[in-house]
């Protein structure tokens, strides 16, 4: 089967090497800057395109992987939905809950697969924590504390540090775990938010956010885009019967690069030190969907799920009140 990439920047880059080695090739390289296309393109031997409503109905591509600004996500997925092509979609799904139900919506009708890349589902780590969960080592659930962040991310044209664009690390960042906690504890019955969200006179993001899940379980997730440099990830799970962690910082192998010319990554992509990156386990689920073996791991309704979760985290924020989801 035959990839084409739209969004050629951090993920763009990433997931062509990761469909490459599903056995997958890219065909067609989407970017509105053209430079950016043909850059990636000519890493695969394949087609760069700047209009990438165009590349959606090639007939060399099968696939259409949106690597998009989050809030191009939808109209590239409904775009690629018509054309007939099955869909890997970035996270967040959307930038609005609207946008992730037009999207599913569109699937559907074009009877195509819809994928959204939650990729914490195949962290090694975390699948490891789950397992323990299941397994009732540590009992009943009581409550659980996650930590992610870094750096501000800048991205092409510094889009990260457009909130509208973004939903800042609310919606871009910590929609990791919340998409988690749905997958371990079930649905959130609601939320309350503190977020810095400060633009000047330096763009700092900072979340705090709390979970009641309908299973009572209590759930406090903070989210930082406010580092000096580096990436971290920690959780923690108590139960009745004990209590499980995980500290990234803590992890086997820890490595820390001295800035490279040409500056900073856009984005930090969280790293595992494991065989097989959970990236590439994302695409390997995808593609064994496709290929009729297994469902996914992730459905879109979990997609549009994980975007409610931090627009009602926003809303909560902006409010001072708790919100019900
Ligand atoms: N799963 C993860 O770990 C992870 C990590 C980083 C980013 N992301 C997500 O991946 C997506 C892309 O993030 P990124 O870090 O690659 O951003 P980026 O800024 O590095 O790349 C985005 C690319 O899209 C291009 N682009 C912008 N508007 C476009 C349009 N309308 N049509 C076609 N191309 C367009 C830009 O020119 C740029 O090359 C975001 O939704 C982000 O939230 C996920």
């Amino acid at each position: 089967m035959r990839v084409g990439i739209i969004g050629c920047g951090g993920m763009g880059y990433h997931h062509a090497r990761m469909a490459t080695n599903c056995g997958l090739r890219v065909a067609a390289c989407g970017d509105t800057v053209r430079s950016k296309a043909e850059a990636l393109a000519q890493e695969y031997s394949a087609e760069p395109v700047s209009d990438s409503l165009a590349l959606v109905r090639r007939n060399d591509v099968d696939i259409v992987a949106v690597c998009t600004p989050t809030p191009n996500h939808a109209p590239y997925v409904v775009a690629a939905a018509e054309a007939g092509k099955h869909i890997f979609c970035e996270k967040p799904f959307g930038r609005t809950v609207e946008q992730c139900r037009e999207a599913i919506a569109a699937a559907r009708k074009a009877k195509v697969k819809l994928f959204v890349a939650h990729v914490l589902r195949y962290f090694q780590e975390f699948e490891a924590i789950k397992a323990q969960i299941d397994a009732g080592k540590v009992g009943k659930v009581g409550f659980v504390k996650s930590y992610r962040g870094g750096v501000y991310p800048r991205g092409e044209a510094n889009w990260f540090r457009d909130y509208a664009q973004s939903g800042g690390v609310t919606l871009d960042c910590i929609i990791h775990d919340f998409d988690w906690l749905r997958y371990v504890f079930g649905d959130a019955e609601r939320v309350f938010c503190q977020a810095l969200q400060r633009s000047e006179p330096d763009v700092l993001d900072y979340s705090l956010v709390t979970f009641r899940m309908k299973s009572g379980v209590i759930a406090h997730v903070i989210g930082t885009w406010a580092h000096p440099s580096g990436f971290r990830v920690k959780v923690e799970v108590c139960g009745d019967g004990g209590m499980l962690q995980f500290d990234s910082a803590d992890a086997p192998i820890s490595s820390m690069m001295r800035e490279q010319a040409g500056g900073t990554p856009g984005m930090i992509i969280p790293s595992s030190p494991v065989p097989v990156s959970p990236y590439q386990l994302e695409w390997q689920d995808f593609v064994g969907w496709l290929e009729g073996k297994h469902p996914p791991r992730v459905k879109p309704e979990d997609g549009l799920k994980a975007v409610r979760m931090a627009l009602g985290a926003l809303e909560s924020a902006k409010t001072g009140r708790p919100v019900k989801l």
